[in-house]
């Protein structure tokens, strides 16, 4: 199995000042789901960024599908579905006109969209709201029409950053639901980052820590749960959550509420 990210020494400095990625090296395996783990501002956009040649490294390399990645690889963007952070949608559109917009910038014939939009808004569970706009979506039913977006072309390889940012437990556990359906097609590697362990825990193969632009742990996920014995839970609670919050520190081995 070959890796479909490779980074070797990347560093990226802002402004000869700040050092958002420091000497970063790190392989994503072909069809793993890398969660790649770190507070915010450790430098996770930055790194993606790099590794789809949207900025210039300061130092180092990025390769992709064992090409050199860099600003002029349009080609390689091809094979590439990413999603933003809080991606933003033009007014008015709809989940089919959107895709069938975005359809139609990848080249894509008539013949081929109106299968492919229907079979993606059917993936992400959108069918009673295709034809409503986009705006006045919730922050996790936005997200999803980013993911079938950026599956329009269907691409090897699919960077999402912070997918699950903003959204409330449930849009998390359908956005979380969501990536593993995704992983599971074999030819496909998901590269997803969050700043929220107990998303990367549920879904990823393999995950990539990083904090202060620097990598502090890569490998698979069975191997950090060697490390760590530890498991998140997380619970929706109505009601008064005080006397609730009470009785769980109770609980022996609960670490923290
Ligand atoms: N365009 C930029 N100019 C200057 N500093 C930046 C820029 N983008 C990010 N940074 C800084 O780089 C660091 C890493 O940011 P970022 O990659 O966005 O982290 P994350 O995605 O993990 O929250 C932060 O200190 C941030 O302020
Ligand atoms: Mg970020």
């Amino acid at each position: 199995m070959g890796n479909v990210i490779r980074t070797q020494s990347l560093t990226k400095i802002f402004n000869n000042q700040t050092i958002a990625v420091n000497n970063l090296t790190m392989d994503v395996p072909e069809g793993s789901i890398f969660g790649f783990l770190g507070p915010n501002g450790s430098g996770k956009t930055t790194c993606i960024k790099l590794m789809l040649g949207l900025i210039r490294p300061s130092a180092g390399t990025v390769d992709v599908f064992g090409e050199p990645m860099g600003m002029d690889s349009a080609d390689l963007r091809q094979h590439i579905g990413y999603l933003p952070t809080n991606p933003q949608f033009p007014d008015k559109m709809t989940p089919i006109t959107y895709l069938d917009f975005i359809g139609r910038t990848f080249g894509l014939t008539k013949q081929e969209r109106v299968p492919r939009i229907t079979e993606l808004i059917r993936a992400v569970d959108l069918l009673s709201l295709s034809s409503q706009e986009i705006r006045k979506f919730s922050t996790g039913e936005t997200t999803r029409v980013g993911i079938a977006a950026c599956l329009i072309n269907d691409p090897q390889l699919l960077i999402l950053d912070e997918p699950t940012s903003g959204l409330d437990p449930i849009g998390r556990a359908s956005t979380v639901r969501l990536i593993t359906e995704l992983g599971k097609q074999k030819d496909k590697t998901v590269f997803v980052s969050s700043h929220i362990l107990a998303d990367i825990d549920r879904v990823c193969t393999h995950i990539g820590i990083i904090n202060d632009g620097k990598l502090v742990f890569t490998g698979k996920i069975t191997d950090v749960k060697k490390l760590i014995r530890m498991n998140t839970f997380e619970l929706s609670v109505e009601g008064d959550t005080a006397p609730f919050i009470e009785k769980v520190r109770e609980i022996p081995n609960i670490i923290d509420v």
